[in-house]
């Protein structure tokens, strides 16, 4: 089965290049297809949760054609009024911004119920809520939610939570509405900002995108457009942690260091250097870290989907830590597979407390979900001795080339699937059996 091998204990050094934003492409690359005319995304990050809505998009017609690796050009003209069901899209979380723009396309959008990571319950009330307000019917039949309009027409929500994908749903489906939407208590994300000017930038008509407010003149129609999708924050997040777990040096390009500031801000709390240039971050960390305690919130916030990633950093720092998680109830789950690397962490409710320990040793673990499988891997590399994770397709939901680009920091790991590659991998880094 595949799976990584690791062997731990090295101090990572040297640069890594960070690739587009997975969780702004999942929603540009839907609202994509609003348009009638050929767009071009740039910086498309090439990991299995962008495959899966491409191919959504092509499964109801749309022409999708890969230019290079990170580009592709996508014509939404031929884009039918069907449902939308796969086995890829039940899978991910983003299949449900086709909601938005297909009822903002045609006044009618039928697609099966999302998928994504096991975080916690992840109620979708507030787009319903979002789509009614806009003049939409919306109701689930079969596992498939339907939402119809004869007119999209603007309206005033204030939602009750902060919530990316509504705002984003609620942002597509307004900006070919009839009228004038103000969006209240809107998410800040840097991936609400980029589509917010994706959509602009093919004739939309979004302002305040970045604060609480947003609000949006619906237009007729949305043209052509091209466009190049921010870098990822969580990716770029996950390699800086990556040096501050083993000690390391590592210079992380193209970035936007304004994006990365709450955990600059952590990293420094707790005994790192960082460094911030125009498109880069370097950390490194020379000497034991400091508790600290974290909680994580809405952007501009520590965000949620750091939390794993803190937490293996605090398990090694000296004192306790105590990290508290706001945003999903059910995010906990790697620190069972955490504790069998020797880390001391006692969950309560939301709550984590952390004691740090002097090191972590290697074992056989499982991830449990895309972040928390990247957190345990930055565990395996600080760790004494080998580690084999499994379970590597949620990561590969959304970190490209992840060991790759660690191999190119100096990481002992290897994606193994047979056992023979499992052997020789386990030869090449002097090790014995877990
Ligand atoms: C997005 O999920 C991201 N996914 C998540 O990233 C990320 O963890 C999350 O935002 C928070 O930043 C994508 O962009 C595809 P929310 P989303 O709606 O949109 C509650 C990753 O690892 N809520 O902002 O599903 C919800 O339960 C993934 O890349 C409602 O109550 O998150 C949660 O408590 C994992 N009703 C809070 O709001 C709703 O209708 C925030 O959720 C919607 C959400």
């Amino acid at each position: 089965m595949e799976h990584y091998i690791v062997k731990g204990g090295h101090a990572l050094s040297g640069e890594v290049e960070i690739a587009g934003a997975k969780n702004a492409a999942l929603a540009i690359l839907a609202a994509a297809i609003m348009a009638n005319e050929p767009v071009v995304v740039e910086n498309v990050p090439d990991v299995s949760d962008i495959r899966a809505i491409l191919q959504a998009a092509e499964s109801i017609g749309a022409i999708v054609e890969k230019i290079d690796r990170h580009t592709f050009r996508i014509n939404g003209a031929p884009v039918q009024d069907v449902p939308v069901d796969n086995e890829y899209i039940r899978k991910i979380r983003g299949s449900y911004y086709l909601i938005g723009a297909l009822l903002g396309k045609f006044g009618h959008a039928e697609v099966a119920l999302p998928g994504g990571c096991k975080i916690g319950t992840r109620p979708i009330d507030q787009h319903i809520k979002g789509f009614r307000a806009l003049g939409a019917d919306v109701y689930t039949a079969n596992s498939h939610i339907i939402a119809e309009a004869e007119q999209l027409e603007g309206g005033h929500i204030y939602m009750d939570v902060v919530s990316v994908g509504a705002t984003i749903n609620v942002m597509m489906a307004a900006a070919l509405s009839k009228g004038a939407t103000i969006i209240e208590n809107a998410a800040k994300e840097p991936h609400v900002v980029d589509l917010a000017n994706f959509l602009n930038s093919m004739g939309a008509r979004i302002r305040g995108a970045g604060t609480d407010v947003i609000r949006i003149r619906g237009v007729d129609h949305l043209h052509g457009t091209e466009y190049s999708i921010i870098p990822d924050q969580i990716e770029a997040g996950t390699y800086m942690f990556a040096a501050a777990a083993t000690m390391g040096d590592i210079t992380i390009r193209n970035v936007i260091p304004k994006h990365l500031e709450c955990l600059t801000a952590k990293l420094i709390e707790i005994g790192c250097e960082v460094m911030e240039s125009d498109d880069a971050v370097r950390v490194s960390a020379s000497k034991r870290l400091r508790n600290t305690n974290v909680k994580t919130l809405p952007y501009p916030g520590f965000p949620t989907d750091m939390q794993p990633q803190i937490t293996v950093i605090l398990g090694l720092a000296g004192g306790t830590s105590i990290v508290t998680e706001s945003i999903f109830e059910n995010r906990f789950k790697y620190v069972d597979e955490l504790a069998r690397m020797g880390a001391q962490i006692k969950v309560e409710g939301n709550t984590a407390i952390v004691t740090g320990v002097d090191s972590y040793t290697g074992a056989r673990i499982q991830s449990p979900d895309l972040r928390a499988g990247a957190a345990l891997v930055l565990a395996a590399l600080a760790a004494e001795g080998m580690s084999e994770i499994y379970d590597i397709h949620y990561i590969e939901r959304g970190y490209e080339d992840f060991p790759e680009k660690l191999r190119s920091l100096g990481a002992d790991i290897a994606r193994v699937d047979t056992d023979e590659e499992q052997e020789r991998a386990k030869r090449r880094f002097g090790m014995r059996a877990v």
